[in-house]
């Protein structure tokens, strides 16, 4: 993308007289904001598409502050200013919509002799060509749709013909550009929406770590994601859009090579292994190029795609009713092999889950030995019908966890999750589809692990607790249950191995130490299901830890980001073993300290409703916000609701339950003025 010319902001230093908060007019803002505006859209593109910054994060967000507040100030806010990918108000539900241009599959075959069979085609028709050769992306495919240079709808690929509009989620994602440079009246681009295997594999760890599912690959969390209804769900995961086609355009392009470069030019993110190649051969050769370096490329791919360079040619072999006549696809064997299965193990995790663990005959796997794979629940094992025994066919998924694809001879008979817990005897029971142990601290297989993430550094941050130390307290009887930790002194450690007296000091200090503790780490140390260093820190920001021991499930399903189940599991939690825990921990001393929380009751008892987008807040901020005072944010509207907040883009459902049972509606301005702006 070309540098915004003559603009103060692009590079440092920033133009002092437009950084503090000086008097200026209205045409005056709108001028800076839009330099501010080209500059941070020129800067999230050196990042995110070049990852080539040329400011430091501190500038660029002085940059981003700076437009944010001008915009605010003024009311000078649109849905192309970089600051809005942040992600907006929630849907209800996506909405279909048509494609511009019928979005056609590709023709593909995992052999060469069908890929050769392609070119002969080709050549019959139109004659020798080039093939502009490109990886083909293991993602989902997305139309973006740009007028006047404005991006204006993301839409899905669906059957062909009409799919879903995830517009709101795609302007989250920084290398999809919100406006165009120099950009023709009218473009219409399609590109494959793709996590990263990096940003995959931290999303992973960030939800295994709060007690979610993690997703099998980077494909299911892109799917999962670009499917999501709250925006600003999406702005937090990490998602690329590659832009590979024009589908339509005002502009002028006769190849595929020109219509690449355009589209760079434009300010899309374009892949750097795409080349042009004369003939089929050069086609084979890339493919088996890439083969050798899928591993080392930033995202998944599943093969590699030919398409004839020249649009007149293209125009020439024209499309069958599902794909075009001037691309293929030659797609790479499926990383797969086949083992046989020597048992099934079961693991108890941290917050006391059973997993079946597949023991496999080991199995080079595309350059990997895999001798476990695992599995979801015994659920899954049912469905696949793995046991010992069974023939199967493994697979890496997504370079990460491998899976057990399909079974191919049966094993000696199904698999059932035990009854009692292998590292404890305690019963098991069984909650949806998972099973767990219900010896809690009690359990050496979650003592170990509880005490482990207690010790962790988001949580009560002992350091010297790592694995081994653990261990050592958990075998020698020390540490029975978590409370046990407060009772330590030095001559319990100095007596076991690899300690002496210096560090035995040292450790009964920072155990000491850990008694002062933010409510957020505590809650986190406690290993609560579904309760993750996000998530505590929302409880206490909404309540006290007296106020947690006593809430019920309903009052919990107040705080932002927690639902019902979670709030089932905590209110159980404090209320079953949990709670002696916290109060044993009390009684020793330990005092988690609650944040000021800036708060009020000036909307208590009051009940709201959202249905539409207030500018500038996404849902979350404002029911955070309104929540902080009192008041009672719902999903729906019921005769209970005293107020119907009607912004931009407003649902029917809700406007006429409110004109049914009778409840007041604020449209923007007022909600503002009446509400916001009172607190
Ligand atoms: S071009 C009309 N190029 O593969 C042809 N598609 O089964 C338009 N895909 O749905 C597609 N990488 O999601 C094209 N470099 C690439 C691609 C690509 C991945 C996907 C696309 C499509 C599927 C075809």
């Amino acid at each position: 993308m070309k540098k915004p010319d003559d603009n103060p902001y692009v590079e440092p230093p920033i133009r002092a007289e437009f950084d503090g908060t000086d008097e200026i007019t209205e045409d005056e803002a709108r001028e800076q904001i839009e330099l501010l505006r080209e500059a941070v859209e020129y800067h999230d593109y050196r990042y995110y598409v070049e990852n080539d910054p040329v400011v430091a994060d501190k500038t660029y967000d002085a940059l981003y502050d700076r437009l944010e507040k001008v915009e605010d100030e003024f009311g000078l806010v649109d849905q192309s200013s970089p600051t809005r990918r942040v992600g907006g108000a929630p849907l209800d539900e996506l909405e279909s919509r048509e494609h511009v241009v019928e979005m056609l599959s590709l023709d593909s075959s995992e052999e060469e002799d069908e890929v050769r069979a392609f070119d002969e085609r080709v050549r019959e028709t139109v004659g020798e060509v080039d093939y502009h050769v490109e990886p083909k992306f293991d993602g989902l495919s997305v139309e973006l749709v740009y007028d006047d240079g404005v991006l204006e709808a993301a839409v899905t690929r669906g059957d062909g013909v009409v799919g879903d509009e995830v517009t709101a989620n795609l302007r989250t994602v920084r290398s999809v550009p919100l406006r165009l440079r120099e950009a023709p009246e009218r473009l219409v681009v399609r590109g494959e929406v793709l996590m990263p295997k990096d940003g995959f594999q931290e999303l992973n760890r960030r939800r295994v770590e709060r007690g979610d599912e993690p997703f099998a690959n980077p494909r299911n969390a892109a799917a999962g994601t670009v499917r999501q209804l709250d925006p600003s769900v999406v702005a937090d995961r990490p998602l690329d859009v590659y832009a590979y086609d024009i589908m339509e355009t005002t502009a002028e392009v006769g190849s595929q090579s020109e219509a690449v470069g355009l589209l760079e030019e434009l300010g899309f993110l374009v892949d750097e292994e795409s080349r042009l190649v004369d003939g089929i051969g050069g086609f084979v050769e890339y493919r088996d190029e890439l083969l050798g370096r899928r591993d080392e490329l930033g995202y998944e791919i599943d093969g590699v795609v030919a398409k004839v360079e020249s649009f007149d040619a293209r125009e020439r072999l024209g499309s069958t009713a599902t794909h075009p006549r001037w691309a293929f696809a030659y797609k790479f064997p499926a990383k797969t092999d086949e083992t046989r299965v020597a048992g099934i193990a079961v693991q108890v995790g941290r917050t006391g889950k059973l997993t079946p663990v597949v023991l496999l005959e080991p199995v080079d796997v595309d350059g990997v030995t895999i001798s476990r794979a695992s599995l979801h629940n015994e659920k899954q094992a049912r469905e696949l019908g793995v046991s010992e025994g069974a023939r199967v066919e493994v697979e890496r998924a997504g370079d990460v966890i491998p899976q057990v694809k399909e079974v191919i001879e049966d094993g000696d008979g199904s698999f059932r999750m035990p009854e009692s817990c292998p590292a404890c005897g305690s019963e098991v029971v069984q909650e949806d589809e998972h099973h767990y142990c219900t010896g809690g601290v009690g359990c050496p297989a979650q003592l170990q692990g509880r005490l482990e993430h207690y010790a962790s550094r988001d949580a009560a941050d002992i350091e010297g607790m790592g694995e081994e130390v653990v261990a050592t307290l958990v075998d020698e009887g020390l540490v029975s249950e978590l409370p046990h930790l407060y009772d330590l002194t030095v001559d319990d450690l100095r007596a076991l191995k690899g300690f002496g007296g210096k560090s035995a000091r040292k450790l009964v200090e920072e155990i000491e130490e850990s008694k002062e503790v933010s409510l957020a780490s505590f809650l986190t140390g406690l290993g609560i299901r579904h309760v993750g260093k996000e998530r505590a820190a929302r409880l206490a920001d909404s309540m006290d830890l007296d106020g947690l021991r006593e809430a019920d499930a309903n009052d919990l399903r107040r705080v932002e980001d927690v639902g019902p189940e979670v709030a089932e599991t905590v209110a159980g939690f404090f209320e079953g073993r949990g709670g002696t825990v916290v109060e044993e921990l009390l009684e020793r001393g330990v005092e988690p300290e609650s944040k000021e929380t800036g708060g009020s009751d000036v909307l208590e008892g009051q009940s709201f409703v959202f249905t539409g987008s207030v500018e500038g807040y996404t849902r979350r901020e404002l029911t955070d916000e309104l929540e902080r005072h009192g008041a009672n944010v719902t999903s729906s509207v019921s005769s209970a609701t005293d107020y119907l907040v009607v912004g931009e883009n407003a649902g029917d459902t809700k406007l006429k339950d409110a004109q049914e049972h009778g409840v007041e509606k604020l449209d923007e301005k007022e909600f503002r003025e009446d509400v916001l702006e009172t607190l």
